[in-house]
């Protein structure tokens, strides 16, 4: 096991040299000569020249060197009651079926695919089937509504969308009692046994009638408890897809070709289309399997998120596979599916030995289940290191697992962008101790500053706005889809030779980083990354709006949650409590359920500075319960105290 600060510092030095050395652990059909290409600075590209497939990384790889049969990939499903497990042929096997599949329907090399699924192990495949054939996924996250969608729809024009006809979301009573009762009349939600089911349908046709980009096709994959209604000409369902498919096999590709596109929020109500290339991101995957996560091929690794999310893409579908490992994809939830011991279960069940999910989850546990009465009885002797990341880790959260697991909490930081951590306590390197409220040091390749707003480094224990000097090591973005000018305007442009992560935070004195939260309107709800920017524009639709701003304000359980206020247009006599209904009812509608926003206020005016910007973060501050001093560019304090109240206020 070599040293952190080696390899941190090899990293820094050469480049070059340290990340030919990881690339060694993947295979290239044309290995890479040239390691980095500046030539287009500052946007570079890892293994210019170099080809591989992502594909045949993850599956054929394992089966070609005897992992033929150990377990690749279990499903296991709370809410439906099903547990499966594929072997890596068995994975590899039906993988190549679907690529045959979408060939069939005209997909090729570069195409791009939506994949808008619940936590279905179709999702998978379907992932890797795009990567085998070269074609370019983009997961959207299930729990966004239409127009979420259709913005994705526009900007990765996909052949096709391959879509589940429902999700199921936990919250059921009691065990599955088999059976299923079909028929959510009409409507996005209903019950069966006790568990809400969404139908995905309704959100499908709304957003490909509000996008302008046509597709191909969309297969549907029929769930029992709630199939769809296939629309003639347009849909196809899954198992008819694959009727019949002869097995694609893995097409080269660049390793500087797109393997995805994850979009993520930004400020504005434009999503941010995040790429991630093949090379680089399976040499930087690969490489953090083995040195931050610590695990081995043949090991169980669980990350308990979605696919939707970034933490799903590296760590539920590429990273364990592309280790040897063995991924869990859970379809439930860390409370209510059945109970707060959920978590304990699966990881006695198949034997885990790493695990990651986000703050949110164990806070979730911990408010059913105070004491951990129910990890008692269960055998977790297997888990050797609880990891969590998406949200600032709270102390009191991070000893409360310690406590009660006995091994080391690691929290972790990193962005969708990113694509895996820029912060951690490497495990699989000789171990650095953990320090409550930090996510440790940054990791090899990223060359982590504080500066303050001019630039320059701040002392450490002074706080500032944290960047990465460039070049990003490899698996970060290297732009944004098709939108190279967007990327450097967001991203490269505030600090000379450095990318600005829009967080703050510190380093202390021991070189340990603290993060302290988002610098622009970015919200964390959950572990869930949200535009206030999105839910903004969707109010401000609304006829009886004149103005509004929603803020992101402090949540014991979820972190933060959205609250929303408007200003109303002369005239409009609604009562607040119809009109917040009906704000409240069009933002779950048009972004989804996951913005979770159930707040909205009617008030006289918004503060503003006197160039007219809504002043955000001091709402933010007051409804925090922070004294911070009110910015002197304010244009007229009294709307501000005549805010507080209301800011101040929970309901
Ligand atoms: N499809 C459809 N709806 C979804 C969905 C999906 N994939 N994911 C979430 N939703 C819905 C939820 O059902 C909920 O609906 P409701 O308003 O009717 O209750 C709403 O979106 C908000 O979801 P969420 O913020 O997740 O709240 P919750 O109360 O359902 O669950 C936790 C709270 C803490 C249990 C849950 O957020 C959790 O497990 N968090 C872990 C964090 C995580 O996985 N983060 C990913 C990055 S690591
Ligand atoms: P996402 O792109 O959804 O992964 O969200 C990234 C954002 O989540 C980061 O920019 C941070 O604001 C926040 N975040 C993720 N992990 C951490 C962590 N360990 N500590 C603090 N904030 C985090």
């Amino acid at each position: 096991m070599g040293s952190y600060r080696e390899a941190y510092q090899r990293s820094i030095t050469d480049p070059a040299g340290f990340w030919q050395h990881a690339a060694e652990a993947i295979d290239w059909i044309d290995p890479p000569d040239r390691i980095l290409d500046d030539s287009t600075a500052p946007i570079f590209r890892w293994f210019p020249g170099a080809t591989l497939n992502t594909c045949h990384n993850a599956l054929d790889r394992h089966v070609h060197s005897g992992r033929g049969d150990q377990p690749a990939l279990i499903h296991d499903s709370p809410v439906t009651g099903i547990t499966r497990t594929w072997s890596y042929r068995e994975l590899r096997d039906e993988v190549a079926v679907f690529a045959g599949a979408l060939r069939r329907l005209g997909v090729e090399r570069g195409d791009r695919v939506v994949i808008y699924m619940a936590m279905v192990p179709e999702a998978v495949i379907a992932m890797l089937a795009c990567a085998r054939l070269g074609a370019v996924h983009s997961v959207v996250f299930g729990g966004f509504g239409a127009r979420e969608l259709a913005a994705r729809i526009d900007d990765a024009q996909p052949r096709l969308v391959i879509a589940s006809s429902c999700g199921i979301e936990g919250g059921f009573k009691g065990g599955f009692e088999g059976g299923i009762e079909n028929g959510i009349e009409g409507g996005i939600e209903g019950r069966i046994k006790g568990r809400k089911v969404v139908r995905y349908q309704p959100m499908l046709d709304a957003a490909l009638a509000e996008s302008a980009h046509v597709v191909d096709w969309c297969v549907i994959l029929q769930r029992p408890e709630a199939p769809a209604d296939l629309v003639p000409g347009r849909d196809l369902s899954w198992a008819d897809a694959v009727l019949d498919a002869t097995p694609a096999d893995c097409v080269p590709v660049a390793a500087t070709d797109p393997l995805y596109i994850l979009y993520t929020s930004g400020t504005t109500g434009r999503p941010k289309g995040v790429v991630r290339d093949n090379g680089g991101h399976a040499v930087a995957l690969r490489w953090s399997m083995e040195n931050i996560f610590g695990v081995r091929p043949g090991e169980v690794f669980w990350a308990a998120s979605d696919v939707g999310w970034v933490v799903g893409h590296s760590y539920i579908v590429y990273g364990p596979l592309l280790a040897g490992a063995t991924t869990i994809l859970y379809e439930g939830k860390p409370v209510g599916t059945p109970d707060a011991g959920a978590f304990w279960r699966v990881i006695e069940q198949h034997r885990v030995s790493a695990m990651f999910t986000a703050p949110t989850a164990i806070r979730a546990i911990r408010k059913e289940d105070p004491e951990g009465e129910l990890l008692s009885g269960r055998d977790v002797s297997c888990l050797r290191t609880l990891f969590l990341a998406g949200e600032r880790l709270d102390p009191r959260t991070y000893e409360w697992a310690g406590d009660l697991l006995g091994i080391p909490i690691v929290d972790n930081w990193w962005q969708t962008e990113t694509g895996w951590p820029i912060a951690a306590s490497p495990r699989g390197l000789q171990e650095l101790p953990t320090r409550p409220g930090s996510p440790s040091v940054p990791m090899p390749g990223y060359r982590v500053r504080v500066v303050d707003p001019y630039g320059v480094d701040v002392p450490a224990g002074v706080e500032g706005v944290i960047v990465l000097g460039l070049p990003l090591p490899p698996g970060c973005l290297p732009s944004l889809w098709r939108d190279d000018e967007r990327y450097v305007r967001s991203y490269l442009s505030a600090f000379q030779g450095a990318y600005l992560t829009g967080d703050g935070g510190m380093f202390d004195a021991d070189g340990y980083l603290y993060v302290l939260g988002r610098t622009d309107d970015v919200i964390n709800v959950a572990g869930h990354r949200l535009s206030t920017g999105a839910m903004e524009e969707v109010l401000a639709e609304h006829p009886a709006v004149a103005e509004c701003a929603v803020i992101g304000v402090g949540d014991l359980l979820k972190g933060q949650i959205p609250r929303g206020f408007v200003v109303l247009r002369a005239g409009v006599g609604t009562p607040p409590a119809v009109l917040e209904a009906e704000l409240v009812a069009r933002v779950r509608e048009r972004i989804g359920a996951v913005a979770a926003l159930r707040r909205v206020d009617v008030v006289a005016a918004l503060p503003k500075t006197r160039s007219g910007k809504i002043l955000r973060a001091t709402m933010r501050d007051v409804a925090d319960g922070r004294e911070e001093p009110v910015p002197a560019t304010i244009e007229d304090p009294a709307v501000l105290e005549a805010l507080r109240p209301v800011l101040r206020t929970p309901r």
